[in-house]
């Protein structure tokens, strides 16, 4: 029988790291959360995730805390950590640059040196389609040039790529970096366009449509990145990279069309133009994530967001919780 794994998940109250924790610890993981629990969203959503994750728990702390981050690990003796905590969203890197260096590089780094005292312990972190930046090939496969960044956030990410891999180079951890598409679904990021059309069109205000809804994105399921996630951390590569997603672009005009078959509620659409940071079209390339992964996404943008509205519903309207 396999070794039961002890996995540190940093982001553990957010929206991939929650989903996650909960997966590993039923299927019988040790697993230990950590969170400084921001307000970048509703704290309160984070809060009622943990709720959800009876049986583990989620130390309260930020990676930019390295005596206190150290103490926490050397504790707990994980033979893997998931750094999934980070600033997230594309957009918010320009109005608040500091908070994508301070969380995803310096907390980073952090990361990278409590790794370096333990070679032993195999580390996996969330990296994003947004390194793909202005590039036009697709689909966006990891062996394309990721040179060319469309904003600081794709920096961040781009950057965690380099650090990590000139740390297996010099002290030879175990790194795999995932570069996820889009991830929608229950429990989700409430600064997310899923997210925040879903409120608005049923309180009936506008939706902000950029670029006239031509943008694609290939929107990709909780529980298939959660899947190769967890395939990413039982493969425990040596140094690799993963495309994490759907292989299937979608319109962003479809994507709302799709939520209104869902809600059954018509849209009030402001159509405007390309926003600075954004780019027009997502497309993963999973030919090397299906073959060393196994990942094959199973969730279509129809059932995936038919999960989304009717928890939506049930989490903000009927107040269940
Ligand atoms: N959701 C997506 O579509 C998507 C796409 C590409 C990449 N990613 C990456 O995946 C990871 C998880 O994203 P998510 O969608 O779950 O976002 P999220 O914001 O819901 O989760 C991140 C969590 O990290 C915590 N956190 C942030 N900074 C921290 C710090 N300095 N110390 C401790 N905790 C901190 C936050 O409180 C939050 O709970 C992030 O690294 C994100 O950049 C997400």
């Amino acid at each position: 029988m396999a070794m039961t794994k002890r996995i540190f998940i940093t982001g553990a109250a957010g929206f991939i790291g929650f989903h996650l924790t909960r997966y590993l610890r039923d299927r019988g993981d040790e697993v230990l959360g950590y969170d400084n629990f921001n307000d970048y969203y509703d704290p309160t959503l984070k809060e009622e995730r943990i709720k959800q994750l009876e049986g583990v728990s989620v130390v309260r702390g930020d990676l930019c805390d390295l005596p206190f981050l150290s103490d926490v690990v050397d504790n707990f003796q994980p033979t893997h950590i998931v750094n999934l905590a980070a600033q997230a969203g594309v957009r918010y890197s320009l109005e608040n640059p500091r908070a994508y260096i301070d969380s995803n590089i310096s907390g980073f780094l952090n990361i990278l040196e409590i790794c370096k005292k333990t070679p032993q312990t195999k580390l996996i972190y969330a990296s994003s389609s947004s390194v793909y930046g202005n590039n036009t090939k697709i689909p966006f496969s990891i062996n394309d040039r990721t040179d060319d960044q469309a904003s600081l956030y794709g920096v961040t990410k781009k950057s965690n790529e380099l650090m990590a891999a000139t740390y297996h180079h010099l002290y030879d951890i175990s790194v795999t970096g995932l570069r996820f598409f889009t991830v929608y679904g229950e429990w989700g990021r409430p600064d997310m366009a899923y997210f925040s059309f879903t409120k608005k069109i049923l309180n009936q205000e506008p939706i902000k449509v950029f670029n006239h809804g031509k943008m694609m994105r290939d929107f990709t399921y909780i529980s298939d990145i959660v899947k190769g996630t967890t395939a990413a951390i039982d493969l425990g590569a040596p140094c690799e990279i993963f495309n994490l997603g759907n292989h299937q672009p979608v319109q962003l005009n479809r994507f709302i069309e799709i939520l209104e078959q869902e809600l059954e509620v018509k849209a009030i659409r402001e159509y405007l133009p390309m926003q600075p940071g954004d780019v027009e079209k997502t497309y993963a390339d999973i030919d090397y994530s299906r073959k060393l992964l196994g990942f094959s996404p199973e969730v279509s943008l129809e059932e995936g967001l038919s999960s989304f509205t009717s928890w939506y519903k049930d989490y903000y309207l009927e107040k269940t919780h």
